[in-house]
């Protein structure tokens, strides 16, 4: 059976939703587990430690082991000390599952500068900087030449990758979630690091916020919860294993569904040896709009 036996994971934002469950499944297959959470409400603001707490006391209750953390993480110092906590409490860092987030939904027209700011900074910052601050303890772990798998899983929506109106902060903050998840695949290859992206799909209060949603997601499929946050976690898992197969990969996951994603890719090409002019690129052009040639003025 897999496991994470003795395998050292910092999970942010793990004190409810998605990222609970990943903590209370890693600490069962016997990982010992730093759990991040802010507690902060859905739309980021205030903060409260209980929910990482109560999270420690029901993996610990079940015999497992497991800290809590409410620093901030997208905080330079916040994600350091983060990092910090899982060197000193446990003596190494393993796996780092970036997964905290908020939503602040409006459209670009409504978009505040705040609302703008809070999302892409909780989002990006906070999965930049504790990928940072780990990057650079597992390189000084692998040039002192003690060499092992480190792994990174990120967490991207299907907001991002496919565009979702109405969240362009989020959705531009997931999107490049999945981009810094494959540059981190290709940087920290050489530190024995692979980087892998989930985009979710499940049940938690960040779902439950948006309207119609509800509905929707209290729907079972023969008696299976496909909703249920907990379908989450054994891909999340599997992905911090020692011997995971994959970096620099974004899977969809939701219910009993595993789907990889394909990245942006580079399609139909026109060329020419001069630089071009445009109206030799909009007859070029014209056939990947769908517009006849002939038409083209
Ligand atoms: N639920 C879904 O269907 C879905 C879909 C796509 C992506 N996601 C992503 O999954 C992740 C988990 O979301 P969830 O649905 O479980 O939501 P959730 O609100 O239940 O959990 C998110 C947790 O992150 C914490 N958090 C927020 N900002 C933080 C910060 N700065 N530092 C530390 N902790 C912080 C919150 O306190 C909260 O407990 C998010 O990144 C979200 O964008 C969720």
């Amino acid at each position: 059976m897999t496991s994470l036996e003795g395998r050292v994971a910092i999970i942010t934002g793990a004190g409810r939703g998605i990222g609970r469950e990943h903590a209370l499944y890693f600490a069962e297959l016997g990982a010992r587990v730093i759990v991040n959470d802010l507690g902060g409400a859905n739309d980021g603001s205030g903060s409260d430690e209980t929910p990482a707490e109560s999270v420690v006391a029901e993996i610990r209750a079940k015999g497992g082991e497991a800290i809590a953390n409410a620093d901030d993480i997208a905080d330079w110092g916040g994600a350091e000390a983060l990092v910090q906590m899982a060197i000193d409490a446990y003596g190494d860092l393993d796996i780092l599952v970036n997964n905290a987030g908020i939503l602040r939904d409006r459209t670009i027209v409504n978009m505040t500068e705040a609302e703008w700011d809070d999302v892409v900074k909780v989002h990006m910052k906070g999965h930049f900087a504790p990928t940072h601050h780990a990057a650079v303890y597992w390189r000084s772990e692998h040039k002192a030449g003690r060499v092992k798998r480190r792994n990174l899983v990120h967490t991207s929506s299907t907001s991002g990758l496919f565009s979702n109106p109405g969240q362009a902060n989020y959705g531009a903050a997931k999107s490049g979630i999945a981009t810094l998840s494959q540059i981190a695949a290709k940087e920290l290859d050489r530190y024995d690091v692979v980087s892998n992206c989930i985009a979710p799909g499940a049940r938690t209060r960040l779902t439950l916020a948006t309207p119609g949603l509800e509905d929707i997601m209290t729907q079972q499929s023969n008696g299976f919860d496909v909703w249920d946050p907990a379908n989450i976690s054994p891909l999340v898992a599997y992905l911090s294993t020692a011997d995971c197969p994959f970096t620099g990969e974004t899977f969809f996951v939701q219910g009993g569904v595993v789907k990889r994603v394909e990245s942006w890719e580079m399609k139909e090409t026109v060329e020419q040896s001069e630089r071009w002019t445009v109206d030799d690129l909009a007859r070029a052009l014209a056939p990947m709009a769908g517009i006849d040639v002939d038409n083209v003025g």
